[in-house]
């Protein structure tokens, strides 16, 4: 097992849609897990049969029980075998099981100790599900480090660079930002001023309006971002012209890849389904084609080495990522000494 992960805290295991009839088994943090609609709501459990340890999520829902593709043993929300079709169900047959919770429409798997797990602390991603908002997500697997997903969500400069097909803005040279911290999270706002709207704007505002356009990332423990972003009035902030928000929830698989959660929701172009197609355009080459190969090239000059023992070149726009992955290396080395978390970091 890996050290580089925090356990006792809340992954997104899935979009609350990717769970329907079936089971679905996903890895994280490198446990094996496997979430399922039972009877009385949402399970999930080591995904390993007890009996010849084939995959559970393998098998499919049935009577509200998951029952084992290989020899039928069926199990229930508490992990335990609960039928055999020839006999008494066997004592030993139980599995782990997770907590569980399923909140705007995303999926949050407890990977840690039981009896700590408090939905409450679960970061505020309730703008997926708020009404007046079109909603597009996406998932992507990422053959990279979920810390290298985190810098690349906390030093937003990039899109001016990976995705300047349709974000870049004549602004860039001008560029303010800032960094705070609010307890454990980390705040960062890069505002592009007085610019032309960049292409993927173009279809909402005229190519000639001036615009200042803003994009504000929170990051949350253990790796979750939500950003915000919006277009105003040149040099004044609280003329709102349109804006989005969006979330990118990044789950730990193993060593060197990471499950990718994404999603676009705005409040312009609600109901209109080519606005939709080209959200989901964005999301297809934005993420699979610019972000997830830079992600994976990285990582494979990095091969198993730590990046930050490599001593790389900071620049001031790093900070973000930094202090995220301060944070979070202060929160595992708690965890490991068997401490209690600690409050959360000064700014
Ligand atoms: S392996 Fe699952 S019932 Fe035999
Ligand atoms: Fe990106």
């Amino acid at each position: 097992m890996s050290d580089n992960f925090l356990r006792n805290t809340w992954y997104v295991f899935a979009w609350s849609d990717e769970i329907d009839g079936k089971p679905v088994g996903r890895k994280i943090i490198g446990d094996h897990i496997v979430c399922f609609r039972g009877r009385d709501g949402l399970v999930a459990l080591a995904d390993s049969c007890p009996h010849r340890f084939v995959p559970l999520s393998l098998g499919s829902v049935n009577d509200g029980l998951l029952e084992c593709a290989y020899h039928g043993l069926r199990f229930g929300a508490e992990g335990r075998c609960v039928f055999n079709p020839l006999g008494d169900p066997p004592d030993r047959a139980v599995v782990k099981t997770y907590p569980v919770v399923e909140r705007n429409g995303v999926i949050w798997v407890w990977t840690g100790d039981p009896a700590l797990a408090d939905p409450d602390s679960i970061a505020d991603f309730s703008f997926l599900t708020a009404p007046g908002r079109a909603t597009v997500t996406g998932y992507a697997h990422v053959s990279a480090d979920y810390q290298l997903a985190i810098d690349n969500l906390s030093d937003l400069t990039h899109i001016q660079f990976i995705h300047r097909d349709f974000q870049a803005s004549e602004a860039y040279p001008r560029l303010e930002h800032k960094t705070w911290q609010d307890g454990d999270d980390v705040y960062r706002s890069l505002t592009f001023p007085n610019g032309r709207p960049a292409a993927f704007l173009q279809g909402f505002l005229s190519p000639d309006h001036l615009i200042d356009f803003t994009v504000e990332t929170r990051w949350t423990l253990p790796s979750n971002v939500k950003l915000t972003a919006t277009v105003t009035e040149p040099g004044a902030p609280e003329q709102y012209l349109i804006g989005n928000d969006s979330a990118h929830l990044v789950t730990p698989e193993d060593d060197g890849s990471c499950h990718y959660f994404y999603a676009h929701s705005r409040d312009y172009g609600v109901g209109d389904p080519v606005a939709d197609e080209k959200v989901r355009e964005w999301q297809r080459i934005g993420f699979g084609e610019q972000d997830k190969p830079v992600l994976e090239a990285q990582q494979r000059r990095l091969g198993h080495r730590d990046i930050m023992q490599l001593r790389p070149v900071i620049l001031p726009t790093d900070v973000g990522g930094v202090r995220a992955r301060r944070i979070l290396a202060q929160r595992i080395a708690h965890e490991r000494r068997g401490e209690p978390a600690p409050q959360a970091m000064e700014d």
